[in-house]
């Protein structure tokens, strides 16, 4: 996926996009052919237990980088950059340059206009982040519901276009607003919990497999229950280990 055919997906194809942080969920997104393929910061909270994205490194972005890469050879892979390595300008191209390097095809950056435009003047592939910043706000809580703050994140998404990202993310913001920056705006937007007019949707692949069992937010549906499952599937191996019924004939060598 090119990001000329991203953009040209706006209003006549919707976008799929879902993070991974490992091989193995990556090679999953490629063979049914996601659309982008997102290594969020997201990784911080549900790979590693992290209250906040705060504390992701570089580090950290790169090492899953390089496994999504890994698993998903051809997708289109975006590498969120993470707290304070986006500021200042050059030490942002730097970081971007490590996390192409790691196999991502363009960086996400949360706001910060002056940034994104610096980033693509030296050829990086930019997504926004308009309305929710996660990394740097205090409440997780849906943004520009009075006029002002909806004007506001009108105003950094516009800002954001001209900047130069191909994409924008809206987070957490009414559907209403998401429905006018997607009008106003020539890039495509991808929405979580941005409701349905945007161009395309996002999620955390954690949520949607029902992977978390106590995090239910208003805007994830979840498409499967696997802590069930797995909380079932372990259940039943302690059982049989216990019981003397693991391993049997079937799993054990002559
Ligand atoms: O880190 C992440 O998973 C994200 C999505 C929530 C858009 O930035």
């Amino acid at each position: 996926m090119e990001v000329s055919r991203l953009k040209s997906m706006k209003g006549l194809q919707a976008i799929t996009m879902l993070t991974a942080y490992d091989f193995n969920t990556a090679k999953l997104l490629e063979e049914i052919q996601i659309d982008v393929i997102l290594v969020g910061d997201s990784v911080g909270n549900v790979v590693y237990g992290f209250e906040s994205t705060k504390d992701v490194t570089m580090e950290l972005m790169i090492q899953h980088t390089e496994a999504v890469r890994r698993g998903a050879l051809t997708s289109f892979i975006v590498a969120d950059m993470p707290f304070g390595s986006d500021e200042p300008e050059a030490f942002a191209l730097e970081n971007a340059r490590k996390l192409m390097g790691s196999g991502a095809d363009a960086v996400k950056v949360e706001g910060k206009p002056e940034v994104v435009k610096f980033l693509v003047e030296n050829k990086i592939h930019v997504m926004g982040h308009a309305g929710l910043l996660p990394q740097t706000a205090e409440e997780m809580k849906v943004q520009g519901k009075d006029a002002a703050s909806a004007n506001s994140i009108l105003t950094e998404a516009k800002a954001l276009d001209k900047a130069g990202c191909f994409a924008v993310v809206l987070e957490m913001v009414p559907a209403g607003l998401a429905d006018t920056i997607t009008k106003s705006l020539a890039i495509p937007t991808i929405g979580i919990g941005a409701g349905k007019f945007c161009d395309g949707q996002v999620l955390v692949i954690n949520d949607i497999l029902g992977l978390v069992e106590d995090f239910h937010p208003k805007f994830v549906k979840r498409y499967a229950e696997l802590n069930s499952e797995a909380t079932k599937a372990i259940k039943d191996y302690v059982r049989d280990v216990k019981a003397g019924e693991f391993p049997d004939d079937e799993h054990s060598f002559d």
